[in-house]
């Protein structure tokens, strides 16, 4: 099929040929973040954004135009995001309802919508937010109750009667008739989805992971957003706090009992190079990539750090990592809090999961690290936990933590049924 591609945010186009399996490098920004993706030419803008973006505000119902569930901003206008492909979002600027406004500071028009009650199941939401900013940024700015409901039309709403939809945008086209604030939630910040090819990280693109592996090192940027998941882990070790810094202090043991976890090179200026092997149940991944301590406080004892890693099979992480050792009663307290940004299949596992392996893993990381700060010398290399073992029995403590929910969800329901 032909399609367009260019080489950066609007450049000119060229047409370009591409079979309907082939992946394309499209670059545009999104909520004010360049970002690239590589994605099969057929796939539109929705799924990209979904998917390859994490951005999964855009809703998708009937994927042929019809209920504007999917609407975006493109270059300031709405479309309908399961219209367009993705290679034509090329060298544009998309706006989509995360772009609006966030839960602590909202848009006009989400206050509004939350107001007036214009929300059930919510599913419409995001397109209803989207067209109503298309209809009061461009249009006049005047909106009557005789044509409102036309204008509304291109949106389909199953739950609530529109009446409390319409109420909203009358009454934000009332309140601000010299136009409304334009989307407030839009800055460079760290995308990562579950499609693998997307990278996002505020148009810094020497930070991203695959850079991180694939061109020569350089200075890491702190990823930003979201986090998949935020991993905060206290233990009590028995040696000194001193002891216990020394370790930190020091990259090649500190490296060792990091579970499968292996240093293999050092590049000056505190960047390290090195891979790590990670098991989510059955799927081992083995990850390249690099780290640079961004903090290191001997008065405090505490070191901050950033990792960035890929495998071959288009799995993402990046991390944002602070230690924290104190002086505790018997020994030292050692506090690991990291927020964790995955992508690619590893993602598909869902937060719980893959928070509880994070846990695992720090935990015996500071397991390791109180037995070298005791004994002086750090595990072997590959000698260290093994990381299947580690996925294991955080599938097994998932499992049984969600087995236990569901039994007592099954026995209260018993209990009310046999007290009614
Ligand atoms: S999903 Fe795009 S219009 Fe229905
Ligand atoms: S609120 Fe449920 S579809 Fe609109």
């Amino acid at each position: 099929m032909t399609t367009t591609q260019s080489t950066g945010t609007r450049a000119p186009q060229r047409p370009v040929k591409a079979s309907a399996d082939e992946l394309i490098d499209v670059a545009f920004t999104v909520n004010g973040t360049p970002v690239s993706v590589q994605v099969p030419a057929r796939m539109h803008l929705a799924d990209a954004l979904r998917t390859n973006l994490g951005l999964s505000g855009t809703h998708l119902g009937c994927e042929h135009g019809v209920c504007g569930m999917c609407t975006v901003l493109i270059d300031g206008d709405a479309a309908r995001a399961c219209l367009v492909f993705a290679v034509q979002a090329e060298g544009t600027e998309v706006v989509t309802v995360e772009g609006l406004g966030t839960q602590e500071s909202q848009h006009p028009l989400q206050q509004a919508f939350s107001h007036h009650h214009a929300l059930q199941c919510g599913f419409c939401t995001p397109g209803f937010l989207m067209s109503s900013y298309d209809l009061l940024a461009n249009g006049d700015g005047e909106v009557s109750p005789e044509t409102l409901p036309e204008e509304m039309s291109g949106v389909i709403c199953r739950c609530t009667g529109y009446r409390g939809i319409l109420a909203a945008v009358a009454d934000v086209a009332e309140t601000h008739p010299d136009g409304i604030p334009e989307p407030m939630n839009c800055a460079p910040r760290t995308l990562v989805g579950r499609g693998g090819a997307a990278h996002a990280s505020g148009g810094a693109p020497a930070g991203s992971p695959e850079d991180a592996v694939e061109q020569e090192p350089t200075e890491l940027i702190r990823p930003t957003g979201t986090p998949t998941i935020t991993v905060e882990v206290t233990r009590q070790l028995a040696s000194p706090v001193e002891d216990v810094w020394a370790v930190m202090d020091d990259i090649d043991r500190l490296a060792r009992c990091l579970p499968g976890a292996e240093m293999t090179a050092d590049l000056g200026g505190d960047r390290y190079r090195g891979r790590a092997k990670v098991a989510l149940g059955p799927v081992r991944l083995k990850f390249d990539g690099l780290a640079q301590i961004t903090e290191r406080d001997p008065g405090d004892h505490t070191l901050a750090l950033i990792a960035q890693g890929a495998d071959t099979g288009g799995n993402r992480t990046a991390a944002d990592i602070v230690l924290r050792a104190t002086p505790g009663d018997d020994g030292t307290v050692l506090v690991a809090e990291a927020k964790v940004f995955l992508s690619g299949r590893i993602a598909q596992f869902g937060r719980a999961l893959a928070g509880d392996v994070s846990q695992r893993m720090f935990e015996q990381f500071a397991d390791a690290v109180d037995r070298t700060a005791r004994t002086g010398t750090a595990p072997e290399v590959g000698a260290g936990p093994s990381a299947l073992r580690i996925g294991l029995q955080a599938v097994g403590a998932g499992l049984r933590r969600r087995a236990a929910l569901v039994v007592s969800a099954i026995r209260d329901r018993r209990r009310r049924r046999q007290e009614s």
